[in-house]
């Protein structure tokens, strides 16, 4: 194996000045010999471990197996902590910290002496954050996702975290369960740490990290508890080591092709909503040229193949079982560039190249897709002239084409207010619009745009009608959502001007977003449009305020 010509860490340790001698005295404070500083190289464990995030709580325990496997490849494991993002736990959203996380990856892997990097994420935003933050230090990365919880089981039935959680939810909002049994299904839904083990974003973003090539093949699908999780992980931790000999760093790995490849790969699984904001971030950190209508180009052009809850019926347990990513990927070889490097040192090619499935009816072979068109649909029109977002193998297929009157919340806090009101005048034509949930209206950019089924409707049946958004939706969500409206409505896009009464058409087969007034009137509304007052004057929210960038262009901070 070559050897770099300098070690990175060499500036801090190997150096003539005092300051060298007392790195290494301090280093030593903590019990390591001298041996360290013979030239190993240094590699930094990213951990985002938190009892405030369960789906990363194991984290810990697959950092050691990081550990066995940088030893055993003469590198230096050293382990730190990163703030770490709980979607379940964190106010007003996770997003909102995302960018701060990425920060914090950055300047820690930045100011450290280190050579290499494991990045072990797992909720949906650390795996972003993580990937952003070390795609801007630039050393050899490699990252450990740290896979679903095990599938909940509820009297003989399997249940997703996430997806079936909102349906039972539903149910007993409607009188359908009863409270006992809601208490028991609290018990029963997350069997484990590990994030949401449906298709929701943690896994999306999990596997597309995979398909990029930034973890070993095979890495996303392995479930948290799972011993093969650790395996991978002492496996990953041998193979940075190897990464900084071979200076693997991430530019190398990340391309425009790498990046359709990952594209291609969301499409296929359908994939969580959400990734198209985290790769368009990822794909501008790496400066690689990415547009919202790419994605709408490669959905068109590759099948949804994964038959895993919200799209599907299926669990990442079985996902994994049936032989996960690389399989998937295997399926649609003729969709990818198998050129692409990887972190293990060869092609995408190369790695899927015979990975076989064992279950057709979890990854469905070509000639019986889920969908013949990936998940994730790019909508534009005079409601969303910098572009909208729909899940469409998650919508009802009655509604993708379908034209109704608005029904308008002001505010997330509106709607909550009024969405089970009795008298709701709303019925299964009409299409629920809400304002002031993007980049700076949530603010944060919340997962608010899957709004609650009113209640008259749930009552009478009616289980989605269309809704429209400047937000976010889970991973874990379903329903006929419009998300991502850009520009958003407390940035005066045209979402701004909608009003209860307004009708609006959606056609998703021709990805138009249309609201039905003149340009005369829309200009006249938006010229009395006045922005809501700023959710922060000051800290990290104003910063957030000031530089994040709307959806369309992946809010990110603007200075980034
Ligand atoms: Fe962390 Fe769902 S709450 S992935």
């Amino acid at each position: 194996m070559d050897k770099p010509k300098k070690l990175r860490s060499a500036e801090w340790f190997d150096t003539p000045e005092y300051y060298a001698f007392s790195r290494k005295a301090w280093l030593r404070s903590e019990g390591f010999g001298r041996h360290v500083f013979d030239g190993k190289p240094m590699i930094g464990i990213c951990n985002s471990w938190s009892e405030l995030n369960n789906c990363n709580a194991h984290l810990r325990q697959v950092a050691e197996a990081v550990k066995r496997g940088v030893w055993a490849a003469g590198g230096v494991p050293l382990e730190f902590p990163t703030i770490s993002l709980g979607e379940m736990f964190l106010r007003p959203t996770s997003m909102l910290l995302r960018n701060l996380m990425a920060m914090d990856v950055e300047e820690s892997i930045r100011g450290y002496p280190m050579d290499g990097v494991v990045l072990l994420c797992g909720c949906d935003k650390t795996t972003p954050a993580q990937l952003m933050g070390a795609v801007s230090a630039g050393i050899p990365s490699i990252m450990v996702t740290g896979g679903p919880m095990l599938s909940g089981e509820w009297r003989n039935r399997k249940i997703g975290a996430g997806t079936d959680g909102r349906k039972l939810f539903d149910l007993y909002r409607s009188g359908k369960l009863t409270e006992e049994e809601w208490v028991d299904v609290e018990g029963c839904i997350a069997r484990s740490t590990g994030h949401c083990t449906v298709m929701g974003t943690a896994s999306t973003m999990a596997s597309v990290v995979e398909a990029l090539g930034m973890t070993l093949p095979g890495c996303a699908a392995i479930p948290a508890p799972d011993s093969r999780r650790l395996e991978i992980a002492e496996r990953s931790g041998h193979r940075i080591v190897d990464m900084v000999r071979e200076d693997l760093v991430p530019s190398r790995i990340l391309s425009r092709e790498s990046i359709e490849n990952a594209i291609t790969v969301n499409m296929a699984i359908g994939g969580s909503t959400n990734a198209v904001v985290h790769l368009l971030a990822i794909a501008r950190r790496a400066g690689v040229p990415l547009e919202l209508d790419d994605f709408d180009h490669i959905s068109r052009r590759t099948p949804c193949l994964v038959n895993v809850k919200p799209s599907g019926e299926y669990l990442m347990e079985e996902f994994f079982a049936a032989g996960g990513v690389p399989a998937v990927m295997n399926r649609i070889a003729d969709l990818l560039h198998q050129e692409c490097i990887t972190a293990n040192g060869r092609t995408i090619g190369e790695n899927i190249s015979g990975s076989p499935c064992w279950n057709d009816e979890v990854i469905r072979p070509r000639q019986r897709p889920l969908s013949e068109e990936g998940g994730t649909a790019i909508l534009r029109g005079n409601l969303a002239p910098d572009g909208a977002v729909i899940k469409q193998t998650a919508a009802s297929p009655h509604l993708m084409q379908h034209r109704g009157k608005a029904f308008v919340f002001d505010t997330y806090k509106q709607m909550l207010a009024t969405i089970n009101s009795p008298d709701l005048p709303v019925d299964e034509n009409t299409i629920l619009v809400m304002k002031n949930c993007g980049p700076r209206g949530g603010p944060g950019f919340p997962e608010w745009g899957n709004i609650p089924m009113p209640k008259v409707l749930l009552d009478r049946g009616v289980n989605d009608i269309v809704r429209i958004s400047d937000a976010r939706m889970s991973g874990t969500g379903f329903g006929t959502v419009v998300l991502h409206v850009a520009p958003e409505s407390a940035g005066g896009g045209p979402l701004a001007a909608v009003q209860t009464g307004d009708e609006i058409t959606l056609d998703v087969p021709h990805r138009s977003l249309q609201l039905h007034i003149t340009a005369e009137e829309l200009n006249a509304r938006l010229r009395q449009f006045v922005p809501p007052p700023p959710h922060y004057t000051r800290g990290y929210g104003k910063l957030f305020l000031s530089h994040v960038t709307q959806a369309n262009l992946g809010c990110d901070f603007d200075f980034l």
